[in-house]
């Protein structure tokens, strides 16, 4: 046992999990490559960083297929699920997961001049640009710069919910949502980051 540690402090995975289920996230798909290079995960570390400049950060497996992708990359997608695309979530959280054109067809992909797909159907996409990363234990911290967003204004769409280790239905029809706030970075509509004068 380490000097100075408090022993009641000790905790093992299993708790920490059962502990970290009881916080309920989206669900999102990261996304890196199109077409035969497409390579996407089911994600629920997504948290919004920073406003200046305008930061997420995810943390990826370390190894994983989509952190070894993002080492070398120029731009990956971030996509919030909306809660029909469960299925999604199911088959991109498996180790054999579907890759490249296959992979394309699943998510029923647009690509973007910026090298990202979009996912159909999905909530919100974020466009990033890799900014950092850094390590967190057997993850890795990666922090995008938002340079796009597409599909604001689904706000009364229900998104996917992960809560105590299964899929729950958000809700989609909350009055006052986020589009109507004054300090709110992204507005109705597809916008590229800072193209609204903010
Ligand atoms: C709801 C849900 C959320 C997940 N969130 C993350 C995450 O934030 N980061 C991560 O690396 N894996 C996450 N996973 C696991 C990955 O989807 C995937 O199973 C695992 O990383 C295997 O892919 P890899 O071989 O590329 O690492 C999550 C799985 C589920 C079902």
């Amino acid at each position: 046992m380490q000097r100075g540690l408090d022993p009641s402090t000790l905790v093992d995975q299993l708790t920490f999990r059962s502990a970290m289920s009881l916080l309920p996230t989206g669900v999102t798909v990261v996304t890196v490559g199109r077409r035969e290079s497409l390579e996407a995960v089911t994600v629920n570390s997504l948290t919004s960083l920073s406003l200046e400049p305008l930061l997420i950060v995810v943390g990826l497996r370390l190894g994983g297929r989509v952190a070894t992708r993002l080492e070398r990359a120029d731009a990956f997608a971030v996509h919030v699920l909306a809660a029909d695309q469960r299925h999604l979530a199911v088959l991109f959280a498996r180790r054999d997961r579907p890759s490249g054109r296959t992979a394309d067809l699943t998510l029923r992909t647009a690509e973007t001049p910026r090298g990202n797909v979009l996912i159909g159907g999905a909530l919100v996409s974020l466009e990033c640009q890799p900014f950092a990363t850094h390590p967190g234990g057997d993850h890795l911290l990666v922090v995008g710069r938002v340079v796009a967003i597409h599909g604001v204004g689904a706000e009364s769409t229900a998104p996917l919910v992960f809560h105590r280790g299964d899929y729950e239905r958000g809700c989609g029809t909350l009055s006052g949502s986020i589009a109507g706030t004054n300090d709110d970075p992204i507005s109705l509509g597809s916008v590229r980051a800072g193209e609204d004068g903010r």
